[in-house]
């Protein structure tokens, strides 16, 4: 016999609302609220829809485990669904494991491997253009870098001039679209006029043109590089039936914005971090002059860059880019002797476990150290999931930690980045976390020691 979730205390909402408008104002501040002051389960409501906080690390680990018994399928996925249409990050069921088993051995370690050069190649290129003294947003510069580099390893597009500019001009529309659609508590209102509707639109549109402009190069090309693209266009099902142009378009466009724009966002969060702490930007500065010198990070310094390495999961665990997820039940469900019904809305933070004090001593300080000796595998699983866990676990997590220690160490070893004076400096939860009015540094070039 189960529980309800009605015995829980819950903070209070309004009447008609529920706790619609205190989660829109401040995602990150009322769910963090929610966790500090009420149990291991928070019952909330939102308009529409009945949800519930997770803070207990076996239920999340839980429901994570168990994508056949909890579906993506909430109002926020599918706004993320209107942009990426049925790709690896929104499809589920039989055809989601066919597609990921398609797309799995191209981010297998020795296939990542080889893009390690790109990676440090495309920061080189970019700090070419890096003059002394010069002011930049350091935001806007790692999602060009991330975006020039998921391309070109992934679809091997060198992503110069116009097409690049389309595409990261449709994902900065997406972004304010979203985070107006989290404003308005995701209601079904996507069909109404309204000017960033209407821009939405229309940029998806021209993001869909570009795509499929280069969908159609590759097929009359008929080159074989080997890469994501060419094992899509191969990819066959029992009945010889190939992918269509659509289906093509939405894994691209999925690969594109889940490989750039989370990637960017975490190593924006790491410069303002180092910023902010001299201490360990010495301490990386030592290990980059110890293991590398003055040549270029590749892909066997990785084992030795450990101190880089405690930067990115440190980065990732204050500012994790997903800093929240859910799942719904797809029938009702006893989770842990709780009855959940079907349609109930399952929350659960990175952003909030994370930070929490039961897991992390001084857990709102950047302390890159306190992942010296494996605390990874020692947290309850639950606790830390920047990736997200079980078998949707992020596809591109190994891609991901590879390209940000690199990236670091590149830029770190030639440029040292200070902050501007009274920016504002604070996190805009959209679809993913980034900051609010970009990160401003100064630039400053570094003299070689070595
Ligand atoms: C720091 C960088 C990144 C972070 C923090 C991140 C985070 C995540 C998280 C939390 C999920 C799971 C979402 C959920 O369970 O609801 C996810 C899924 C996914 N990520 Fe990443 N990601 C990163 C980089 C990348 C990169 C570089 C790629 C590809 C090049 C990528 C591709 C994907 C894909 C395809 C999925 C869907 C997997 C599935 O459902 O089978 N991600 N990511």
């Amino acid at each position: 016999m189960s529980n309800g979730l009605h015995q829980f205390p819950r903070p209070k909402g309004s009447l008609l609302l529920g706790n619609t408008f205190d989660f829109a104002k401040d995602p990150l501040g009322f769910l963090t609220h929610c966790a500090e002051d009420y149990g291991e389960l928070v019952p909330l409501r939102f308009l529409f829809s009945s949800a519930c906080l997770l803070t207990q690390p076996e239920h999340i680990e839980h429901v994570l485990k168990h994508p056949e018994l909890f579906t993506k399928n909430t109002p926020a996925w599918q706004a993320v669904r209107s942009l990426v249409g049925d790709g690896l990050l929104t499809s589920e069921g039989s055809f989601w494991s066919r597609q990921r088993r398609l797309m799995q051995p191209v981010f297998h370690q020795q296939h990542i491997a080889a893009y390690g050069e790109t990676m440090v190649l495309y920061a080189d290129r970019m700090l070419q253009t890096w003059q002394e003294g010069d002011v930049c947003d350091i935001h806007q510069a790692m999602m060009q870098l991330t975006l020039n580099i998921v391309t070109k390893t992934l679809f091997n597009v060198d992503m110069a001039g116009a097409t690049a500019q389309t595409i990261a001009q449709t994902l900065e529309v997406a972004m304010e679209w979203f985070s107006s659609r989290r404003q308005q508590a995701f209601l079904p209102l996507t069909g109404l006029p309204t000017p960033i509707n209407r821009r939405y639109k229309q940029a998806l549109q021209t993001m869909d043109q570009a795509i499929y402009a280069l969908i159609q190069q590759r097929r009359q090309s008929g080159d074989n590089p080997g890469d994501l693209l060419s094992l899509l266009l191969q990819a066959q099902d029992e009945d010889g039936s190939r992918m269509s142009d659509r289906q093509l378009r939405d894994e691209l466009s999925t690969l594109i914005l889940a490989g750039h724009e989370t990637t960017a966002n975490a190593l924006s969060w790491v410069w303002m971090l180092l910023a902010q702490n001299p201490p360990v930007e010495r301490k990386l500065m030592g290990e980059l002059g110890t293991v590398l010198g003055d040549r270029s990070p590749t892909l066997a310094d990785l084992p030795q860059l450990r101190y880089t390495e405690q930067i990115i999961k440190e980065a990732l665990r204050l500012y994790p880019p997903l800093f929240s997820l859910a799942r719904s039940p797809i029938q009702d469900y006893d989770l842990d002797g709780y009855h959940i019904p079907t349609g109930y809305i399952l929350l659960f933070s990175p952003w909030v476990m994370h930070r929490s004090a039961r897991y992390f001593t001084n857990p709102l300080q950047f302390q890159p150290e306190r992942w010296e000796h494996d605390l990874e595998k020692q947290l309850p699983k639950g606790v830390y999931f920047p990736f997200g866990d079980g078998p949707r676990v992020c596809m591109g997590k190994s891609f991901a930690l590879m390209e940000a220690v690199l990236l670091l160490a590149t830029i770190a070893q030639k440029w040292q980045l200070t902050l501007l004076p009274d920016q504002l400096l604070a996190p805009l939860p959209s679809m993913t976390l980034r900051p609010k009015a970009g990160i401003t540094v100064r630039l400053t070039k570094r003299i070689a020691t070595h």
